[in-house]
């Protein structure tokens, strides 16, 4: 009798404090700071909530975390959820290792941060991009040689249809450049609720491969560097040209970079001899950013929206008052010109909603 009293209660109480908001602003929601409503709102601070919200049957949902990731084009005609769950535990693996897992909501810099207060080396390279844990696996975030398949371990995810939680591993998650599973055969599928990283206590591997690092640290006079060195290095690159999205309006870079057939490269490189490229085996990835500014559009404005000057894969919301659909064209534009000038197709990072 008591236990079912008891489980009555539960789902109304949680459904008066869950406060389902309507015709609700995301302009503070989205990095790029651009006006949207959503027809619906709600911020979930725990699994039992986010699960009796899905109970609620809305439709569609958005899951939202930080929002730098994201463009919208128009209003959302169903029900926003911005994931707020918090906590981040360690689990000691071994005398060299170390299991961390973070909430969803936790945010990303923070909890990298917190790694490298604690001596815990491998997300070092990954310092000051924005969003969310719970993202991270979405698109495998990467930066300055590390992605975060490289000391991922597995994430929790609530199944959206059965409600079930789930484990899904390194190797389920599929993880490619700006890739995952739920960018493409799970896409909709899961809400991720925590992520789970293996990290080194001792002996960490510094990587300083990526030009830009080793320079910086050159800079900063520093010889042998610690993961707090190499985070330092990494923090000072993005800010000295990625702009601050408290700042401009922006969601980082716009496009991927490209891989075209080696063949294909070589042909380009005939016509354009500056063309850069990296090389992985019978592919050649072209910097997106080489070919947006050498067809004219690093640095250009058209109305409210611009190429950033110093990264032209950068683009920001210029006067603050860009929509999420001039914003939209504008990356057609440039898609137009690079794909006119060197017959490559540029594929967007950012999610169009
Ligand atoms: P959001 O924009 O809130 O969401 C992105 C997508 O993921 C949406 O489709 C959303 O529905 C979905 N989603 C969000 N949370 C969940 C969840 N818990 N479960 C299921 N789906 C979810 N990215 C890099 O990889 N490397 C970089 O170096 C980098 N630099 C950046 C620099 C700047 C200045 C900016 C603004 C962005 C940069 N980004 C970079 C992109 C961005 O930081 C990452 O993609 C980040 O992971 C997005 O997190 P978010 O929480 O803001 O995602
Ligand atoms: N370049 C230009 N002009 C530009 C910008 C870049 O010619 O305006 C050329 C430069 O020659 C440079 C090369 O492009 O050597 C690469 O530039 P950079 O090192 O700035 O990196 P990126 O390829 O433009 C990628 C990621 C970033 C990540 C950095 C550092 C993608 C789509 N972008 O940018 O990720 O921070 O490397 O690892 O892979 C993001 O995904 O949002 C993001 C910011």
């Amino acid at each position: 009798m008591k236990q079912e009293a008891k489980f009555k209660v539960l789902p109304l109480q949680l459904f008066l404090k869950m406060n389902i908001q309507e015709n609700f602003s995301l302009q503070q929601y989205n990095t790029f700071g651009v006006e949207a409503k959503s027809k619906y709102f709600v911020e979930a601070n725990s699994v039992e909530e986010l699960k009796e919200t899905l109970k609620l049957s809305y439709s569609p949902i958005l899951i939202l975390g930080g929002g730098s990731n994201i463009l919208f084009t128009k209003n959302f005609e169903g029900l926003v959820i911005k994931l707020n769950l918090k906590g981040i535990s360690a689990q000691i693996l071994d005398e060299n290792h170390v299991l961390v897992t973070a909430k969803a909501g936790e945010n990303w810099h923070n909890f990298v941060q917190f790694t490298i207060s604690k001596n815990y080396g491998g997300l070092e390279n990954l310092s000051l991009i924005p969003g969310n844990v719970g993202t991270c696996p979405i698109q495998n975030i990467g930066a300055y040689g590390t992605e975060i398949k490289d000391h991922f371990v597995s994430c929790k995810a609530l199944n959206i249809e059965t409600l079930e939680v789930e484990i899904i591993d390194l190797e389920q998650c599929k993880f490619g450049y700006r890739d995952s599973i739920f960018k493409t055969s799970a896409k909709g599928k899961y809400i991720i609720l925590e992520v789970s990283f293996k990290l080194t206590t001792k002996n960490h591997h510094i990587k300083t491969e990526y030009g830009a690092i080793s320079i910086e640290l050159k800079n900063l006079g520093i010889e042998n560097p610690s993961i707090q060195d190499v985070a330092k290095a990494v923090i000072n690159i993005r800010q000295s040209k990625l702009p601050n999205p408290a700042e401009i309006g922006n969601a980082g870079s716009f496009f991927k970079n490209p891989t075209i057939p080696l063949a294909q490269f070589e042909k380009l490189k005939k016509q354009f001899p500056e063309i850069q490229g990296y090389p992985n085996g019978d592919f050649v990835k072209v910097p997106a950013g080489w070919l947006i500014e050498n067809t004219g559009w690093k640095g250009k404005q058209i109305g409210n929206v611009a190429s950033h000057k110093l990264q032209a894969l950068v683009i920001i919301n210029a006067t603050g008052k860009a929509t999420g659909k001039e914003i939209y064209d504008f990356s057609t534009l440039i898609i137009n010109s690079v794909k006119e000038k060197y017959g490559i197709e540029l594929e967007r990072e950012v999610n169009i909603v």
